[in-house]
């Protein structure tokens, strides 16, 4: 079997981890691609081939931090369905299903769901609540949800509902002039959010220090965290430059085809940590 089959093959529950202590779900890109929902992004013709290799070489990227990769095979029926980040979230305690808040990608999660519910108990953003997975930025035990077109106040509230029982705390946060609040805001250290202040209201984020993104870089403001590493697309080297002066090792992927499809490095996978709190 080729080594990409036997990626794509791997189940769940492998029990060769190579003493890896994250699991990345993802999912191969739909050869829909060019079918994708945009919100704020004009459309632009999207490489298909240029983007599989793009998204093999984030895979890759992850492997290459320390991270067991789960890849489940593309659907053509869902085009966004590369961006498994919007259907489920992935709490140390539970998962939830977040019925995403656009028509085309609502039945887009089952895959993923089923691998998530071989190792997390699992529960539902049920109607009318909507969420996607992109607004969801978890800090600690705190919990910050974007108000988008996708995620809607019912969505929230659902979310409250389901996490509090172990004692996490949602917080709505007002964005605008970008699709998710991992548009505009991640965290990049224990400590720090790298921000876009023109698309989030930063006052939620006052008890972390904020890298903010450079002039010309609006899009910069989404980046993966994976213990001490940091996965990054390399077409903002002046935001890049921020985050290595503030002392935060910064790993570059190629993520362009992508970035037409309105995604970005978060979108791309489902992170998980084993054994212990992330
Ligand atoms: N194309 C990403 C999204 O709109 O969900």
């Amino acid at each position: 079997m080729a080594a990409h089959d036997a990626l794509c093959a791997r189940s769940w529950d492998t029990t060769a981890y190579n003493g890896r202590m994250w699991t990345a779900i993802t999912r191969d890109v739909s050869p829909a691609l060019a079918k994708c929902e945009l919100s704020f992004v004009d459309r632009t013709p999207i490489d298909l081939a240029r983007a599989q290799a793009q998204h093999a070489a984030y895979c890759r990227a992850l492997e290459s931090l320390g991270c067991e990769v789960i890849r489940l095979p593309a659907d053509a029926h869902f085009p966004d369905s590369v961006f498994v980040e919007d259907v489920a979230l992935a709490f140390d305690e539970v998962a939830i299903a977040t019925r995403p808040g656009a028509d085309s990608r609502r039945e887009e999660g089952t895959k993923v769901l089923e691998q998530l519910g071989m190792v997390r108990p699992l529960r539902r953003i049920e109607a009318p609540g909507t969420l996607d997975g992109g607004d969801v930025l978890r800090i600690g035990k705190r919990v910050f949800v974007g108000r988008s077109a996708r995620s809607n106040p019912e969505g929230h509230a659902q979310l409250q509902s389901l996490l509090a029982p172990w004692g996490y705390t949602v917080e709505s946060v007002s964005i605008r002039d970008c699709l998710h609040l991992k548009s505009a805001v991640t965290q990049v250290a224990e400590d720090t959010v790298l921000i876009q202040p023109d698309w989030v209201d930063v006052t939620p984020f006052a008890a972390y220090r904020q890298l903010t993104v450079a002039p010309g870089e609006a899009h910069a403001a989404n980046a993966v965290r994976m213990g001490q590493a940091l996965l990054y697309p390399d077409c903002f080297p002046q935001t890049q430059a921020r985050l290595q002066a503030a002392g935060i090792a910064v790993t570059t992927v190629d993520v362009s085809e992508l970035q037409k499809a309105e995604g970005a490095v978060t979108c791309c996978s489902i992170l998980l940590r084993r054994g212990e709190a992330a």
